[in-house]
C-alpha cells in the first residue's frame, strides 16, 4: 500500500450507521481483530478485551438494547413502550455484525488511564482495518455497555474490566459526511 493509498484510508474513513444485510465473512472480522492488537500500549500492557456475540448473546443484548431504549423514549407498560421495543429490537437485529471491547482495569489510576488511550488506539486500528477490507464501522457508547446485565450476559465483573464500545459493522448502506476544522486552526508553532 502506498503512502497516499493509507493516508486517505485514515481521512476517508466515516462512521457508519446504515448497513447492507450481508454478513460480514468472519476472516475479515478476525483480520481486523489482528490488526487492533498492534496498538501502542505503553508497558505492553495489551489492555484490550474482545467479545464477539454469537448468536444467543445477540438475541439476549437486543433485548437489553430494546428495553434501555423503549424506556428512555415511553412510559413502560404502554402500547407506545411495546412499539418502541419492537422497533429497537428488529433495529439492532439488523445489524450484520458487533464486537464488544474492554478494557482490563488495573488498579493503578495514571496505567488505567494510559490504557483506555491503547485500547482507543486498538478501535481505531480495528476501523480502519475494517474500512481498507470495504467494511464500516459505527463506535457506540451507548448504554448497553454500561448495563449491569450486559455485564453479567458476558460473564464480565466490572470491577476488572469497563466496557469501552460496542462496535457495530457491517458492509456500508450509505456513508455520510463528517467535518473536521482545517488542522491549521488547532496547530500552534512555538519557537
Ligand atoms: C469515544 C467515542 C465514542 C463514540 N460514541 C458514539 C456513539 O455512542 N454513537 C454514535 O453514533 N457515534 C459515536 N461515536 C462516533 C462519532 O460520533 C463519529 O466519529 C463522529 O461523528 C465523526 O464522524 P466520522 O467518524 O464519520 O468522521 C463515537 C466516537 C468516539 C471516538
Amino acid at each position: 500500500m502506498s503512502e497516499e493509498t493509507l493516508l486517505r484510508l485514515i481521512i476517508e474513513r466515516r462512521t457508519i450507521y446504515d448497513f447492507k444485510p450481508d454478513p460480514v465473512p468472519k476472516p475479515v472480522l478476525e483480520r481486523a481483530l489482528e490488526t487492533a492488537v498492534w496498538a501502542p500500549n505503553h508497558g505492553l500492557t495489551e489492555p484490550w478485551r474482545f467479545h464477539v456475540p454469537g448468536e444467543r448473546t445477540r438475541a439476549a443484548l437486543a433485548q437489553i438494547y430494546a428495553r434501555l431504549r423503549a424506556d428512555k423514549r415511553c412510559e413502560p407498560g404502554t402500547d407506545a413502550w411495546r412499539q418502541a421495543h419492537e422497533k429497537a429490537l428488529q433495529r439492532f437485529l439488523a445489524v450484520p455484525g458487533m464486537v464488544l471491547v474492554g478494557q482490563k482495569l488495573d488498579e493503578d489510576p495514571l496505567r488505567r488511564e494510559e490504557d483506555a488511550a491503547a485500547v482507543s488506539c486498538a478501535i481505531q486500528n480495528f476501523q480502519l482495518a475494517m474500512w481498507a477490507q470495504g467494511v464500516g464501522v459505527q463506535w457506540s457508547t451507548g448504554p448497553v455497555i454500561r448495563a449491569a446485565e450486559t455485564f453479567e450476559l458476558l460473564g464480565i465483573d466490572p470491577s476488572e474490566q469497563k466496557l469501552v464500545a460496542l462496535l457495530y459493522f457491517g458492509y456500508p448502506a450509505c456513508i455520510g459526511r463528517s467535518r473536521r476544522t482545517d488542522w491549521r486552526e488547532k496547530t500552534r508553532w512555538l519557537d
